[in-house]
């Protein structure tokens, strides 16, 4: 099964503000569903949290180093490898990565495929960057420009991108 990442930053990187987002993007929200839909998601604590409640029609998984921690509908991995045997157990062509930070920088090194929103803007608060991510490591696949400017009146792009081999 693909591992594979889906994250949405701005044009440096910036993923997160305050434990969310720092945009909405409804479209952008629409996508994540659609390529995420029945396929396992595997997230860090925080920003499952920051959901607040499991992602229906998919497999959740939420990595956490607190043995304590359980929610009812979501799965419980102790390390990210753990997480990924348990996405293994799931019918999907690939599984997806879906962060914060933290979780992505330990992902990143085994990621093959990566759904990345560019938003075409600096935001000027935050406090959550995707680090680990650098455009040399991947090739462009596919690109798909959105200039809706009724959506929160950003410029933004869907890249799907493959690691160079
Ligand atoms: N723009 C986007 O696409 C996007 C996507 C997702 C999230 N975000 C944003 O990113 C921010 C959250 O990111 P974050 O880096 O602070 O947190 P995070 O990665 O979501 O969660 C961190 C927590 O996950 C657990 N964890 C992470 N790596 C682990 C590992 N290798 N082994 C075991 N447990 C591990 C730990 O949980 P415990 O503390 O419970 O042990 C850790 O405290 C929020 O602002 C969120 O909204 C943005």
């Amino acid at each position: 099964m693909r591992i594979s990442m889906m994250m949405a930053m701005d044009t440096r990187n910036l993923i997160g503000k305050e434990g969310g987002m720092p945009w909405h993007i409804s479209s952008d929200l629409q996508y994540f569903k659609r390529v995420t839909m029945g396929k396992p998601v595997i997230m860090g604590r925080v920003t499952y949290d920051s959901i607040g409640r499991p992602l229906p029609g998919r497999a959740n998984i939420v990595v956490t180093r607190n043995n304590q921690w359980s929610v009812d509908g979501v799965r419980t991995a102790a390390s990210l490898h753990e997480a990924y045997d348990v996405a293994r157990t799931q019918s999907a062509e690939e599984m997806m990565v879906i962060g914060g930070a933290s979780l992505c920088q330990a992902a990143m090194p085994d990621t093959e495929r990566l759904y990345l929103t560019v938003i075409d803007h600096e935001f000027p608060d935050g406090d959550t960057w995707l680090d680990s991510f650098n455009w040399q490591d991947w090739t462009v696949t596919s690109v798909d420009k959105h200039d809706e400017t009724a959506d929160g009146g950003y410029r933004f792009a869907y890249y799907v991108l493959d690691r160079k081999s």
